[in-house]
């Protein structure tokens, strides 16, 4: 009897941390003559799908540039619409955890942010820490530039308490002072809008991640989206800097 063998695609693989820069909200609205703000509110929405969706595909780490240090440039009321969102946001993440049942943690410099929006943080944070699955990273008030020198203060400040020498530094102890401690590097770093470049977003971590870049808006971007760039990333050649 002949048997023909099957053939079976190789399984994709899922990275275990992705990471989105959530861009395009403001052309996206421009496009439908909608102020910024109307880009930003569909943005969230998805957010919403695509950490569902992160969730029922079995991610364990989605990171998201929701704020950076440099986003404080924009006038005062699409500020304000964007600290607005987020609060909704997590005023409705907390209501509803029990049923989402994702972890919740921030990177970023939150001083600079509403005390009411810092507690919601912190609730967030604190009561999702038992869940298990996916967490999501939000990126507020972030710049990884200002994240590696608050490592390198924290480290120098352990030098000048006597907790530590210069030469004890290894990049691994050097991972553990920034906000992403404990957590593995994004294999995938994702930016939709168009734009080729990578604005200060976790620039220490992604120091091997592959890039996905694609036109489509933030808002426009869904589950179809996320398994392309995740497709794509399983047609990369990983080395780590070693030979073909
Ligand atoms: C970049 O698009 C997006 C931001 C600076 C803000 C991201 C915020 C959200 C998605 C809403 C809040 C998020 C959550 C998760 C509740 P852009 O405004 O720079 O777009 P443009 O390049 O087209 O102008």
């Amino acid at each position: 009897m002949l048997f023909r063998k099957k053939k079976t695609a190789a399984p994709r693989v899922i990275p275990t941390h992705i990471a989105i820069v959530m861009d395009g909200n403001g052309r996206w609205a421009k496009r439908r003559g909608l102020p910024r703000q109307a880009g930003h509110k569909v943005g969230a929405e998805a957010f919403r799908t695509i950490a569902n969706y992160a969730k029922s595909i079995g991610l364990s780490y989605l990171t998201v540039y929701a704020f950076s240090t440099e986003n404080w440039k924009r006038s005062d009321e699409e500020v304000g619409a964007i600290m607005e969102l987020l609060e909704r946001y997590l005023r409705e993440a907390i209501a509803d955890m029990d049923k989402n049942r994702v972890r919740f943690c921030f990177f970023g410099d939150l001083s600079r942010l509403s005390p009411e929006l810092r507690e919601e943080a912190r609730i967030a944070a604190e009561r999702s820490s038992k869940y298990e699955g996916v967490q999501v990273n939000f990126c507020l008030n972030y710049g990884g530039r200002a994240e590696i020198l608050r490592a390198a203060q924290r480290f120098a400040a352990q030098c000048a308490a006597g907790e530590a020498k210069p030469e004890e530094l290894t990049e691994q102890r050097f991972s553990e002072l920034m906000y992403s401690a404990g957590i593995p590097d994004p294999e995938l770093v994702i930016r939709p809008g168009g734009e080729l470049r990578i604005s200060n977003f976790l620039l220490w971590q992604s120091a091997y991640a592959e890039y996905y870049f694609t036109d489509v808006l933030w808002p426009d971007f869904g589950p179809k989206e996320l398994d392309l760039a995740i497709d794509a990333f399983n047609h990369r050649n990983r080395r780590f800097g070693g030979a073909k």
